[in-house]
């Protein structure tokens, strides 16, 4: 129907008739001319309508707001003064000869032109206009290109695009599963995959080399503002490569993104382990853009009288950690308290810190609750590591080791965002040399990764002293968030049952579960590794949202439902019986297992 795109237009098409199809995104009277904005995927253009041409001047006069229509006219240079510089086809307008109206629509449940703080859930539950904003329209465009590259990227290196299952056994990433009934196996159950992990990792051993799937991905799990319980991930797997060759691959593409469709040069990401980066920033995936660390001193504290500071400075389990923020003196009270509330959510059981008004007068320069249980000696030596100057302050947390990291953490980030302390736009690096294992709160050893990852060392090392074994899997982090992980895998079957027992998986439960994986392993299965990006992290960063519902075209809410489609819902009794399902309506008794 259309001859071009509104967005396309300018100058270039001066005196020529087109036809564009489109919404009409604001109608505007101007003592006898009526002007249409015309709205498509690509833009908005100015439509005039004078009198003189009485049939479509009529028609103009019924058209509002979201009407689909059909217009053809003729290309015009704007007049003098009526330019408009922030649009795209702000030079030209269009004198509109034609007209017909495809479509009426109701009055939008809000403007699109001036889209201000309507309600996210007002959004959602009308996406289908919401989608209509350039905004929003901008955002999926950039997220289809960012899948066109991805596939021309993947593909020169020779990856194929292969498909995987939706509808099978559990694949352990750490979340629930969700589950389908099955109709013909009464009682039985598929699971949606949480990731195509050890489907990836079969159709190596079947000697595919390299493969890649932009696969969706389902998570049962607590959502936040970067997790949907229905997510994609860009899926990748390569045979006979090191890590160092699957980070260079997978590095490249992230670097081609950024380069192709934001114009900007990552530059080469730096490695740093686990370890450091838990200790100078309490996370696995820090934010390098803001120059606060964490610095020990719980060598400084352990003789204090003070409880609250000698308790975790002298547990194993135990850390005690400063934060200098350069400038932040200027914090008020009332700041301060909400910072001690805010690493509260933490578990946090405090926010000591102290002000540096005057280091030239030793203790007396300082401004503190805490310096009288520190006594001046202890406290001198604090600002000295910590190298304070007039004007800073620096906070405390003292506390198991996961808490004083989680909560330093969390305050650097939103010290960092609350005083703009943003030394970059981008900040890519890798996370590598993570512990094979982390601790559960019952003391048992859960995968940190998951259990097909490779350690570094040998099964009867692994086997002797699991805590402290390393893996070969790599995080690739962006501006704090985790867009990617991976690792080498296991590949031999006695270490893949290695690391199950490490797990305390028994035999059985090993071969019912897993038993088609540990075949796979036997068969000849080669040497594999490989990379899985979280697509929609990924492109909320490249859009600048923080929220990854921005960038998914139908996303659930934080409480996992679709406010659309009002999803999930309830099934009729006939479809529960043919599936042999019974539903528990007693809420006491549903949760009681
Ligand atoms: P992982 O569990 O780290 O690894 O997932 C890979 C990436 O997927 C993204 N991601 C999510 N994005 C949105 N919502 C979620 N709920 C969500 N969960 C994860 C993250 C993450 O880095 N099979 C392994 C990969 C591998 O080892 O190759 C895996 O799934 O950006
Ligand atoms: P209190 O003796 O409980 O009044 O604490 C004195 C100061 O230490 C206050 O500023 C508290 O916020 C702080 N504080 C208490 N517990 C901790 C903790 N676990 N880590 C850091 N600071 C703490």
């Amino acid at each position: 129907m259309r001859s071009h795109y509104c967005g396309e237009l300018d100058l270039s098409l001066d005196g020529q008739e087109v036809t564009l199809c489109g919404w009409v995104h604001r109608r505007r009277d101007h003592g006898g001319v009526i002007f249409l904005d015309m709205r498509d995927r690509e833009g908005v253009a100015q439509v005039v309508f004078d009198p003189d041409t009485v049939d479509a001047f009529a028609l103009a006069d019924k058209c509002r707001s979201e009407y689909v229509l059909k217009i053809t006219g003729r290309v015009r240079p704007r007049p003098e003064g009526t330019v408009n510089p922030n649009m795209r086809t702000g030079e030209i307008e269009v004198l509109g000869k034609q007209l017909e109206i495809l479509n009426s629509a109701l009055t939008p449940p809000f403007q699109l032109d001036e889209f201000t703080d309507v309600g996210e859930d007002v959004r959602l539950r009308n996406r289908v206009v919401d989608l209509r904003r350039p905004e929003m329209q901008d955002k999926l465009i950039l997220r289809s290109k960012v899948t066109s590259l991805v596939r021309r990227y993947l593909e020169e290196k020779g990856f194929l695009d292969i498909e995987t299952p939706m509808l099978t056994r559990a694949t352990p990433e750490g979340a629930r599963d969700y589950l389908v009934p099955s109709r013909v196996h009464g009682g039985s159950f598929y699971a949606l995959p949480q990731s195509p992990q050890l489907f990836k990792q079969m159709l190596m051993a079947s000697g595919f080399d390299r493969y890649y799937q932009i696969v969706k991905c389902f998570r049962d799990e607590d959502l936040r503002a970067d997790r949907q319980p229905e997510f994609t991930q860009i899926d990748i797997e390569t045979s006979f490569l090191e890590e160092e060759q699957i980070m260079g691959i997978t590095e490249g593409l992230v670097k081609e993104m950024f380069q192709q469709l934001k114009d900007v040069d990552l530059g080469e990401f730096p490695h740093m382990t686990y370890a450091e980066a838990m200790s100078r920033f309490g996370s696995d995936k820090p934010d390098l853009r803001i120059p606060l660390e964490l610095v020990d001193v719980a060598d400084l504290m352990a003789g204090v009288e003070f409880k609250v500071f000698k308790g975790p400075a002298e547990d194993p389990k135990g850390r005690v950690a400063a934060l200098k923020v350069t400038g932040g003196a200027e914090l008020s009270r009332k700041q301060i308290d909400e910072y001690t509330k805010f690493v509260g959510i933490y578990g946090a059981k405090g926010l000591a810190w102290i002000k540096v008004n005057a280091i030239e007068n030793g203790a007396n320069g300082l401004q503190s609750p805490i310096i009288k249980f520190l006594g001046d000696d202890v406290t001198m030596k604090i600002m000295e590591r910590l190298d304070a100057q007039n004007g800073d302050i620096v906070f405390f947390g003292a506390d198991k080791e996961t808490v004083v990291n989680e909560a330093l953490g969390a305050l650097r980030c939103k010290l960092g965002e609350d005083l703009n302390l943003y030394t970059r736009d981008w900040a890519p690096l890798w996370v590598v040399d993570f512990p094979m294992f982390e601790e559960t709160d019952k003391g048992a050893l859960t995968a940190l990764h998951h259990p097909f990852t490779a350690p570094t060392c040998t099964a009867e090392e692994l086997k002797a002293n699991p805590a402290q074994a390393l893996s070969r899997a790599y995080d690739m982090v962006l501006n704090g968030y985790e867009v990617g992980g991976g690792s080498v895998r296991i590949h031999k079957e006695d270490m893949q049952q290695t690391v199950f027992e490490v797990l305390d998986i028994e035999q059985e439960e090993q071969r019912e579960k897993f038993g088609f994986l540990l075949d796979a392993l036997q068969y000849g299965a080669p040497p594999h590794g490989g990379l899985a990006f979280g697509l929609d992290r990924l492109v909320m960063l490249m859009t600048g949202t923080t929220n990854i519902r921005e960038v998914i075209a139908f996303p659930k809410t934080q409480s996992a439902s679709c406010l659309l489609t009002q999803a999930p819902g309830e099934v009729d009794a006939q479809q529960l019986r043919d599936l042999n399902i019974r539903i528990r309506r007693d809420p006491a008794s549903a949760t009681s297992h």
